[in-house]
């Protein structure tokens, strides 16, 4: 949950680190600190607020080194205070520690300590391994280290720097990642790749339970029991102006305009094959002929956005895979008593591959003996390694918090996913199948036709900036959109926003409704659109303002809406690819409008890697 970045070579270590953490900063923003080794004599700068606050307070108290490390913090034990900011010093001053994730004894060992005496300087969980390492440490380090690891509890991504130690550092790594490289004399860590980018595109993947050390000769790889282990580099194919916001006034706007390429980047290797305007998965997916015969349900497993993108494929899978489908939030998976065997295919889906819960429940399926796919944009990622079998998102870097891009990709993959193992299992007819690839290959285009109409929604967020709330409605595939509508607009501009199925409305929610709460209705012309209509005319005869996200050519609209967006018409299993766009940029306009910090909301951290 938190952003890490370290590095040792010739360049100024606190420009690196620095520049490391801005772009780590989605991972959390509560607080910020630097720790840099100039010989060994070690400077500490933290402090409460962001990495702007960070340099600013080096500008005036200015550090320096060729070996350092920096963190950005999303807290989790301990509140937001100078004192609780990382990097920690363990009381006898032996280690310098930054750490994420969560170690979950440390109560117990904090004690132990306690009762001889030590006295810590802050309330986490990071100064209690610190000062672990630091009594296990006679000389060699990574023997302390090892030491440490076999008794903590938990999961945690540690870089560690020895004060009589200034050629090297060392990173660990269980559970939360960290990603390394090396390039002429000079060695990096961060969690994740894009804060590379700059400098090397050759990374090392840390696995779980392996230590590093890192110097100006380059990486050395060690497991948990002291085994040395070989270095082995991959290539990836993002590089450092996928990370930039270039000209945008923040990356959401950047990612929400990108979705064009998106969708042309997830579709061009999967449509085509031999048969010519086919879908084609036959490279990516795992399972034979044999093994789709054998499926008998199929789960998709994700959290927030990721969970919306799963719904829209569950109903999907309903019309095309003929399996029993289940969607549900990792969290509550994990906890129930799903079944879930070897004739089950579970779908993890998740932008990051690093979501604790996600993750928890991939492991769950997999012990109880389910075939696994993860559907996720770092191919390298927990998840991806965790399952072994993965459909990428090709959405590239995505930064903001408020996941667009990603939705895109997974809007995407998994409708081609369904329509694949439909096809495999001849629910899906050629005819039906060359409408839907043909109508595919204009999607792009008419996306960024939605997309080329950001002033209409800037205007219709200007319309309803004094809201006190929102309710967003929608049927089937629609209701997930309506879902992740209302989540973007809360996570970004604090509104409240609440999402039900239109035909729940009178069961409850209605009771809300007035003139001060304008219902979204998201509307497009397909089978269940008369339905919607008439829950958005009981919305109406209770005066809450009526916005529509419907589909051009839609006249009738007018007549039961205050204000209409229109979407252009495609086949009705692709209409969410469309009309989860308005949403997505009248929730930044409204955000935008507000004064919010868009692209680092309040409370809220990219990649969830507690539970
Ligand atoms: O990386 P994941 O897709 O697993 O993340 C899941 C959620 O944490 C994520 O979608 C979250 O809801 C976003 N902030 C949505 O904008």
């Amino acid at each position: 949950m938190c952003g890490i970045m370290g590095y040792i070579g010739p360049r100024d270590a606190a420009k690196v680190v620095l520049g490391g953490l801005e772009c780590l900063e989605y991972r959390g923003y509560d607080s910020a600190g630097i720790a840099l080794a100039e010989g060994r004599k070690i400077g500490i700068s933290k402090c409460v607020g962001s990495v702007a606050n960070l340099k600013a307070q080096l500008a005036k108290n200015a550090l320096s080194g060729k070996m350092g490390m920096g963190h950005t913090r999303w807290a989790t034990h301990g509140g937001v205070t100078k004192e609780n900011a990382h990097p920690h010093v363990d009381p006898d001053g032996k280690v310098v520690l930054i750490h994420n994730g969560i170690v979950e004894n440390f109560h117990e060992l904090g004690e132990e300590f306690a009762k001889k005496g030590v006295r810590f300087a802050s309330e986490t969980d990071t100064e209690v391994a610190a000062f672990l390492i630091s009594s296990l440490y006679q000389n060699d380090p990574l023997l302390a280290i090892r030491k440490a690891c076999a008794r903590l509890r938990g999961s945690f991504a540690f870089v560690i720097l020895f004060t009589d130690i200034d050629d090297r550092y060392y990173c660990v790594r269980k559970g939360p990642p960290l990603i390394l490289g090396a390039a002429d004399g000079e060695a990096f860590c961060a969690s994740d790749a894009a804060a590379l980018l700059p400098y090397t595109r050759n990374l090392l993947f840390l696995e779980d339970e392996e230590i590093a050390e890192l110097s100006a000769e380059g990486i050395a790889l060690y497991g948990f029991d002291g085994t040395p282990k070989e270095v082995h580099t991959k290539t990836v194919d993002w590089d450092a102006s996928m990370t930039s916001k270039g000209m945008y006034p923040h990356f959401m706007l950047k990612e929400i305009e990108e979705q064009g390429n998106v969708l042309r980047q997830t579709l061009t290797k999967r449509i085509g094959g031999p048969e010519g305007r086919a879908i084609d998965l036959e490279e990516e997916f795992p399972f034979s002929r044999e093994d789709v015969a054998r499926f008998r349900r199929i789960h998709f497993v994700a959290c927030g956005t990721s969970c919306h993108a799963a719904m829209v494929a569950g109903r999907l899978a309903d019309k095309f895979t003929g399996l029993d489908v289940r969607v549900e939030t990792a969290s509550e998976y994990r906890s129930g008593s799903v079944i879930c065997d070897d004739q089950t295919l579970a779908v993890f889906v998740s932008q990051s591959g690093e979501t604790a819960d996600t993750l928890a429940a991939a492991r769950q399926a997999r012990a109880k003996g389910a075939r696994c796919l993860a559907v996720t944009n770092v191919v390298n990622s927990s998840l991806a390694r965790e399952v072994g079998s993965v459909l990428e998102l090709c959405a590239g870097p995505e930064i903001g918090v408020a996941a667009t891009k990603t939705f895109m990709g997974q809007l995407a993959a998994l409708t081609l996913l369904v329509l694949w193992i439909g096809k495999k299992k001849g629910n899906l007819d050629r005819e039906k199948e060359l409408r839907l690839t043909e109508e595919f290959a204009r999607l792009p285009l008419k996306l960024e036709n939605v997309i080329a109409q950001g002033e209409t929604l800037r205007k219709m967020a200007e319309g309803c900036k004094d809201a006190f709330g929102f309710l967003f409605i929608g049927r089937g595939a629609s209701y997930a959109i309506a879902l992740e509508g209302a989540l973007k607009l809360k996570e970004i501009s604090y509104v409240h926003a609440e999402a039900h199925a239109a035909g729940e409305m009178k069961h409850g929610p209605i009771a809300i409704l007035d003139v001060h709460l304008p219902v979204v209705a998201v509307v497009p012309k397909d089978d269940l659109y008369e339905k919607t209509l008439s829950n958005i005319q009981e919305a109406r005869a209770r005066n809450a303002p009526i916005i529509a996200i419907a589909s051009e050519g839609d006249e009738d609209i007018f007549r039961f809406s205050d204000d209409c967006f229109f979407v252009p018409r495609t086949e009705n299993e692709l209409t969410p690819i469309l009309t989860v766009v308005p949403l997505q940029l009248f929730a930044y306009h409204l955000a935008s409008l507000l004064g919010r910090e868009i692209d680092r909301p309040r409370n809220l951290a990219k990649s969830v890697t507690v539970e």
